[in-house]
């Protein structure tokens, strides 16, 4: 199996300094305060370095982090003990999700269901949210959308020359099966000189309607899918869509 968050989880908050978690946070809360979720017991499906899983805590949320990365969740760990917050971080992979206890709501964020490239296994998440959530509960999370994928990532090349790190960033999208591959080649200071690193991830271009379709089927109500950061329908040139459902 490719490796994929091993080397990058150490660079990945470095090229991540521009997003605003917490305008992100802000926005997943307004949307469970709509939904009337009143219990506070969150899940956070590949929480990643813990970005968004942080300011939620901080917010006053009861919250556990799922990744399949452990260096992901080496660096969440750090960051949540550096701002004295004593958060669960739990190593899985959200296709076999296994979890004894019941949320009142389950988040994923950025572009975490994008990284279940066969729809088999997206179902089978999906399953798994919905038999770890509350009756009531709601499950919010975001894709790149397939038009971001196939018209700006897709087939091209990105790169930046950052203070101590430069990378490349190659994109091939294959239209037939919907994934795009990223090569990701980075350069990291070390000293005199810089080292190498190498990654290789897969993504896959999901649409609403196929998204929506398999909650539907698995009994999740009330879907709905919003451009993101706005409570409006997605546009044809959204580039993110979030997503809520509940049970
Ligand atoms: C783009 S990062 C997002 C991290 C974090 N949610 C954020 O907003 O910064 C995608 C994350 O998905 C995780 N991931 C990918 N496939 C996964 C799987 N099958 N189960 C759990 N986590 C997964 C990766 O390890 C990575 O941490």
């Amino acid at each position: 199996m490719v490796e994929q968050y091993g080397k990058f989880a150490y660079i990945y908050d470095e090229l991540m300094q521009d997003v605003d978690y917490l305008k992100w946070a802000n926005y997943v809360e307004e949307i469970i305060i709509k939904n009337n979720i009143e219990s506070k017991k969150i899940l956070e499906l590949a929480c990643g370095t813990g970005n968004v899983t942080i300011p939620m805590a901080q917010k006053g949320y009861n919250i556990v982090g799922v990744d399949i990365s452990q260096d992901m969740l080496t660096i969440a760990k750090s960051k949540s003990i550096e701002k004295n917050l004593n958060l669960l971080f739990i190593e899985q992979n959200m296709v076999d999700l296994k979890l004894k206890e019941k949320f009142d709501a389950i988040l994923s964020m950025c572009d975490g269901m994008n990284y279940i490239t066969d729809i088999n296994d997206l179902i089978q998440v999906f399953q798994n949210a919905y038999d770890v959530l509350e009756d009531g509960g709601v499950f919010i999370f975001d894709i790149s959308s397939h038009y971001k994928i196939k018209n700006i990532l897709g087939n091209n090349t990105f790169g930046e020359n950052l203070e101590d790190l430069s990378y490349m960033w190659e994109n091939y999208f294959d239209e037939e099966s919907s994934i795009i591959n990223m090569d990701l080649t980075f350069f990291i200071k070390d000293g005199k000189y810089y080292r190498k690193e190498e990654e290789y991830h897969i993504q896959r271009a999901y649409k609403e309607k196929e998204i929506i379709e398999e909650l539907k089927k698995i009994g999740f109500k009330e879907i709905e899918a919003y451009d993101g950061f706005t409570f409006d329908k997605p546009k044809n040139e959204s580039e993110r869509v979030f997503f809520k459902a509940k049970k």
